[in-house]
């Protein structure tokens, strides 16, 4: 069944690329096009502010798909903020260990709705853990991404410090650098991210969760883009992982997600290596 409140498709051009989008209790920006995002900022800072580092070898090879929510970043915001699911994915259930911080690590954040979900989440505020969440993207978009996060910081628990870092899928020195920063997240999270059909962009990003996911990555995708993008980035990582499918109508009853539409991957690293 389609058409529940939470997904998008459906709405018209300002609804889905312009207006705010707000669900349980964020609230984010979203701007048609990168260059609507920088003319905003350059008009409220009275500067240019276009990156003059931009690399065009790294850029989104669909321009712009940063500056709007996609369906599947709810669902998976919502997902990973499910007791059970927090449960099994950091395998800590009770009595916690509070001495180290939980660390998660988004690519791709865009908006910033997954990540910012579950930072607010019950799940998130109720328990005693620390969390370090970083939120990556590319330079490009990480500013966007940032506003975002600063927008709904009234809404942060304490025990929540989020960072943004520019990642750039199979750029060996940025993922590097994550590692020397964060190292191997707790779990890595990933929205909407297999929507392409270059195979360069697929391959690169499956090298980025080959290398930097420690115990297990989840990813929400929707089968609506580019479903053969899906069947080749699980190819490319299933020797490095255990793929469990998790049907998208199974994440939240009310949701009413369709399984021909969406899915939730949970990749489980065969072997421990950190
Ligand atoms: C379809 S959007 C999904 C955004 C967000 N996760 C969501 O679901 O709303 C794809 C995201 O991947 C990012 N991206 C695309 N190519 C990338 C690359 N080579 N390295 C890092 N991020 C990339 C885009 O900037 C964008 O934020």
């Amino acid at each position: 069944m389609r058409g529940s409140a939470w997904q998008r498709s459906c709405l018209g051009y300002k609804e889905r690329f312009v207006d705010d989008f707000e669900f349980n209790g964020i609230r984010v920006r979203q701007f048609p096009s990168r260059s609507v995002f920088e003319k905003a900022v350059s008009d409220a800072i009275g500067a240019n502010v276009l990156d003059a580092s931009d690399d065009e070898a790294d850029n989104d090879r669909v321009p712009d798909t940063a500056f709007t929510v996609w369906d599947a970043s709810v669902l998976l915001g919502i997902y990973a903020s499910r007791k059970d699911v927090w449960s099994r994915l950091t395998k800590k259930k009770a009595p916690p260990n509070c001495s180290r911080p939980i660390v998660t690590l988004e690519l791709g954040a865009g908006t910033g709705v997954a990540s910012l979900l579950f930072a607010t989440s019950e799940v998130v505020r109720e328990t005693k853990y620390t969390y370090n969440m970083m939120m990556t993207d590319l330079q490009s978009a990480i500013n966007f991404t940032r506003l975002n996060v600063h927008a709904n910081i009234h809404n942060i628990p304490n025990n929540v410090t989020i960072t943004t870092q520019p990642l750039r899928w199979g750029r060996v020195d940025d993922m590097d650098a994550l590692l020397r920063d964060i190292g191997h997240p707790d779990i890595l999270f990933g929205a909407d991210l297999l929507y392409t059909c270059d195979k360069s962009v697929i391959s690169a990003l499956a090298e980025t969760v080959v290398m930097l996911t420690g115990r297990v990555a989840v990813f929400a995708v929707c089968k609506m883009h580019r479903p053969e993008s899906i069947d080749f980035f699980v190819s490319l990582i299933e020797c490095n992982f255990d793929v469990r499918h998790i049907p998208a109508s199974s994440v939240q009853m009310d949701l009413l997600a369709s399984d021909d539409d969406f899915a939730v991957l949970e990749l489980w690293r065969r072997k421990s290596r950190i």
